[in-house]
Formats: C-alpha cells, sequence, structure tokens
C-alpha cells in the first residue's frame, strides 16, 4: 500500500511547473528577512543569507520563485494532502523520539502574508513518513503541529523522511492562519532523483537544505494568501509618530489618535507633528 497509488498527475500539472522562472532573487521579502535577521537571533540554517539565494545556489538551478510575496505574486502552491493525514496531533515542535532511527533534520522559516509581512500564530501542522518510508497511522509518531511566533517564524526539528514507492521525498504540512483558509501542501528536497519522475514534484516547494547540525538543515519560506496593508518602510503598520524615526513618502503613522501619510522623506524632529507641518504629512 502505498500513497502514490491514490494520487494522479492533474492536468494542469505536469511539465508547465518545472519550467524555471526569471530568479528574483533579492526581493521585498529577502530585505525583510535580513532585517528580522538583524535584529533578533535566527535559526542557524537563516543566518548565513537569504534562503532564496542559496536555493539557487545550491541546486545548481533557478527554481521558481513562488515563495515570493511582493508585487502580489502568488502564494505558496498547494498539494493534495495524501491519504496519511490525521487530525489532532500534538503540538510541539520536535518529532523526535528516543531511538527512533534516520537523519536528524531541522526545518526553520517564516510565514508571510501577501504583503512580505511576517504572520504571527500561524498553525503548521506537518506529518511524514519515517526514515523507512513508512507513516504511523494508528499513533502520532513523526506528526505534530505548533505555531509561528510573534516574528512570523517557525522551526520543526525531526528526521529526513525516507522514500516509498513512487513518491520523491517530501514532508507534508498544513498552514492556517487565525480566521483564514488551510493550505494545505508538500515540501521537497534539492537534488532528488525521484523528483524528475515525481508527477506531484513542484520546484516552487524545494526547500533549501545543506548538511549542518550532525545532520540536515533546511529552509523554507510560505507565503499565505492572507491581504496585509504593506504599510510603510520603516514603520509598522499604525505605528505611532515618533521623533528620530526616518520616514518616507507613503509612510503611514498615527498621532494624537488620527492617522497621517508622509509627503516626503524626513527625519522626525520635536516641532514637526504631522498636524503642524502640513508640507511633512496628510491626513490619512
Ligand atoms: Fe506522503
Amino acid at each position: 500500500m502505498d500513497e502514490a497509488g491514490t494520487y494522479s498527475a492533474g492536468p494542469d500539472d505536469p511539465g508547465t511547473g518545472r519550467e524555471p522562472a526569471s530568479p528574483r532573487l533579492v526581493g521585498r521579502k529577502t530585505v525583510l528577512r535580513a532585517a528580522l535577521a538583524a535584529t533578533a537571533a535566527v535559526p542557524v540554517a537563516l543566518a548565513a543569507g537569504p534562503a532564496l539565494a542559496r536555493t539557487a545556489a545550491a541546486s545548481g538551478t533557478t527554481p521558481q520563485l513562488t515563495p515570493s510575496c511582493d508585487d502580489g505574486d502568488d502564494p505558496t502552491p498547494e498539494q493534495m494532502e495524501g491519504p496519511y493525514f490525521k487530525p489532532n496531533s500534538p503540538q510541539r515542535t520536535s518529532l523526535l523520539e528516543p531511538g527512533m532511527p534516520g537523519t536528524s533534520l531541522t526545518v526553520t522559516g517564516y510565514v508571510f502574508g501577501r504583503a512580505c509581512l511576517p504572520l504571527s500564530g500561524v498553525l503548521l501542522d506537518f506529518w511524514q513518513a519515517d526514515a523507512n518510508g513508512a507513516y504511523d497511522n494508528t499513533g502520532f509518531r513523526l506528526r505534530g503541529h505548533q505555531y509561528t511566533d510573534s516574528r512570523g517564524s517557525f522551526t520543526l526539528t525531526t528526521i529526513v523522511p525516507g522514500l516509498y514507492p513512487g513518491r520523491t521525498r517530501h514532508l507534508h504540512v498544513k498552514l492556517q492562519a487565525p480566521g483564514r483558509p488551510v493550505l494545505t501542501t508538500q515540501l521537497y528536497f534539492p537534488n532528488e532523483p525521484r523528483n524528475n519522475t515525481d508527477t506531484i514534484f513542484d520546484p516552487r516547494l524545494l526547500m533549501t537544505v545543506r548538511d549542518g547540525g550532525g545532520g540536515r538543515e533546511a529552509a523554507f519560506d510560505f507565503v499565505l494568501d492572507v491581504p496585509q496593508d504593506p504599510g510603510p518602510g520603516p514603520t509598522p503598520p499604525g505605528g505611532t509618530w515618533t521623533v528620530g524615526v526616518s520616514y518616507r513618502a507613503d509612510d503611514r503613522v498615527t498621532y494624537a489618535g488620527h492617522a497621517y501619510v508622509c509627503l516626503q522623506a524626513h527625519t522626525a524632529q520635536p516641532g514637526w507633528e504631522p498636524p503642524a507641518v502640513p508640507a511633512l504629512w496628510r491626513a490619512a
């Protein structure tokens, strides 16, 4: 009994999804990721540079960069659930159990909305095969859910899933932002021979994977179809006007309970409160 028997290639899937798209390796999200990395501790796998750039470098190809949320690009593509999902998985970030065979794997990343802003409190429910390619359909081995933290990041500690007939190596995951629809998808490993023959495989879902930590370290960023106000550059949406902050045109702030839009770049100074300087701010 293998999962592949239940899969069928979608009529719009084979071939078309495998053509490399023009790479955009430094997008707004990459910049945002760098900003996040600069302000707080980040997982090891993310510290070396933009994940998307590493993906291209590691695989030697230019995968289609769907997990790019600038300019209204598509969110992370959906993939079929397959027959082995089970609800009510335990909440845990590590799926490791004593004596579990396999190569350790850490998957780290962020979950973004459509405006490249990180999403906190997003449910990620992972399930996968064991080192021998078998799913636990009676218990919850190698199944677990977790939530993104306040910075929109997640870390999964697990093992590299084994292969089973008909499929290339993959992880399953469901994501759900609060109050939003569930996204069901799968994550793939670069340089797997079966990536070329698995009709479900989608290069847009390739993780960046490298050796490290005594096993493998993977990174992947999700983009959910969650509308977001892109807001101003350096100031979060709804941020309060603050002396010393450098604002750019179109930045939005609040001051004394009112919203304002920046008209020209400047650094805020005492006396330049939005209501007082119509050259710099207009009411939103
Ligand atoms: Fe599977």
